[in-house]
C-alpha cells in the first residue's frame, strides 16, 4: 500500500509520513555508529524507501562527515529529483574534513557549508535544511538570515532547526518561516513535550520530526544486554545504555514487546504506530532493506485510544530513562 503524504510545516513542503534515517549508514570517523554498515545494503535501501514510496532521506555533514551525503548521491544518481531530501549543518567541520566540536552558524560559515553539502550531495538544490545545533554564541537571527538567502539563491528549499527551544524557534521563525524542527521523540524520550516545544510548534504550524524514534535501537528488543554493543558503538557512551539505566529499560522494552505480540507486531513498529499516532513524523534508521520494510509497514497500523493508554501506562511520560547523550553534547541542546 503507498504511504501517505503530508504537509510539513506550512511552507509547501509535501512528504511521506515517515522518513529513512541514513545516519547508521556510514561511520563516524573510525567508529560505527549503530555496528558495521554495508554499502551495497544500504544504497540497496535508499533504492527500496523509493519503491515503497518512503523516498524522503534525512542525513548530515556531520556523518562520516561526509560519507553519508556522499553515499546518498550515489545511491539517487540519476533520480535526484524523486527523493527529498533534508542534510544538515553546524557542526563546525574545518579544511581538513576534521570536526572541530565547536558549533558554527556565523553567516560565513553557512554559505560555506552549504557549497560543501550541494557538492557531497551532488546536487544543486536541498529541499530541507537544518541547522544541527544552535551555536550559542551567534545570534540566531544571523544563522536564519543567511539560510533565507540561501533559500532566495535556489539553493535550498526550506529551513529547519534541531534540537532548539521554543525561544530560539520563535526568534527564527520572525525572521525566515521555519518549516520544520527535528529533536529526539520516542517512547523513551519526551523532553520536546515536557518542554512544552511540541505547542509551539503547533501555534507556529512548524512541522515536527522525531529523529531516533526506536531510541537508537533499544525499542526494537534486539539489544538485550549492554554486551550486545559492538565495542566501538557510539551507544556505549549513552547514559541510557549504560549501567542501571540500561536494566531498568530493558524491563520496559520487554513489556512493550509483549503488548506488541499481542497485536501480532514488532515492538518497532508498535513504537513507530505510536508517534505516527500523535500525527508526529518519524525518521527510524536503518541500513538494511528488511527494517525499512517493516518499519514502513507500520504506517498502516491504527492504535485506539486503549492502546495508546496502555503503552503510556508502561512508559509514562516524565519516566527517567537516563540522559540521551553525555554530559559534552546534552551541553549542547538549547
Ligand atoms: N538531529 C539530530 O541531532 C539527530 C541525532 C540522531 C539521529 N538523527 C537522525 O535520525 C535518524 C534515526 O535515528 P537513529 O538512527 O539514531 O535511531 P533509531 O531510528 O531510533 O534506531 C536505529 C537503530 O534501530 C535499528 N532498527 C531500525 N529498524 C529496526 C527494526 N524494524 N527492527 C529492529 N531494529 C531496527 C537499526 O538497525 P540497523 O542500523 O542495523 O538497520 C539501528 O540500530 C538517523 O538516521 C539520523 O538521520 C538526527
Amino acid at each position: 500500500m503507498e504511504i501517505k503524504k503530508i504537509n510539513l510545516g506550512n511552507q509547501g513542503l509535501v512528504v511521506p509520513l515517515m522518513g529513512l534515517g541514513c545516519m547508521g549508514m556510514t561511520g563516524f570517523e573510525e567508529a560505527n555508529m549503530y555496528g558495521e554498515a554495508d554499502e551495497q545494503e544500504a544504497i540497496a535501501t535508499i533504492h527500496r524507501s523509493l519503491e515503497l514510496g518512503g523516498n524522503f532521506l534525512d542525513t548530515a555533514d556531520l556523518y562520516g562527515p561526509f560519507k553519508n551525503e556522499q553515499l546518498i548521491a550515489n545511491a539517487i544518481a540519476g533520480n535526484r529529483d524523486k527523493y527529498i531530501i533534508a542534510t544538515k549543518f553546524g557542526w563546525e567541520i574545518d579544511d581538513n574534513d576534521k570536526v572541530t566540536w565547536a558549533i558554527n552558524g556565523k553567516k560565513e560559515y553557512v554559505k560555506k557549508a552549504v557549497e560543501r553539502s550541494l557538492k557531497n550531495l551532488n546536487t544543486d538544490y536541498i529541499d530541507l535544511y537544518y541547522l544541527h545545533r544552535l551555536d550559542k554564541s551567534t545570534p540566531i537571527e544571523e544563522t536564519i538570515e543567511a539560510m533565507s538567502e540561501l533559500v532566495k539563491e535556489g539553493k535550498v528549499g526550506y529551513i529547519g532547526l534541531s534540537e532548539v527551544s521554543s525561544e530560539t524557534v520563535k526568534r527564527a521563525h520572525a525572521i525566515h518561516p521555519i518549516t520544520a524542527v527535528q529533536s529526539e521523540y520516542s517512547l523513551f524520550e519526551r523532553t520536546v513535550e515536557e518542554r512544552g516545544v511540541l505547542d509551539t510548534l503547533q501555534q507556529l504550524e512548524i512541522g515536527f520530526v522525531a529523529y531516533s524514534p526506536l531510541g537508537r535501537g533499544f525499542l526494537s528488543g534486539q539489544i538485550r544486554t549492554i554486551d550486545d554493543l559492538p565495542e566501538n558503538d557510539f551507544r556505549r557512551a549513552i547514559p541510557r545504555f549504560q549501567e542501571t539505566h540500561f536494566y531498568k529499560n530493558i524491563e520496559l522494552v520487554k513489556a512493550i514487546e509483549a503488548m506488541a505480540e499481542e497485536r501480532n507486531i514488532t515492538s518497532s513498529q508498535l513504537a513507530i504506530a505510536w508517534i505516527i499516532s500523535k500525527g508526529i513524523l518519524p525518521i527510524p534508521g536503518t541500513k538494511r532493506r528488511k527494517y525499512l520494510e517493516q518499519n514502513l509497514a507500520a504506517a498502516q497500523i491504527e492504535l485506539s485510544e486503549t492502546d495508546i493508554l496502555k503503552l503510556e501506562s508502561i512508559v509514562p511520560l516524565g519516566t527517567d530513562t537516563g540522559n540521551p547523550y553525555d554530559e559534552f553534547s546534552m551541553g549542547l541542546i538549547d
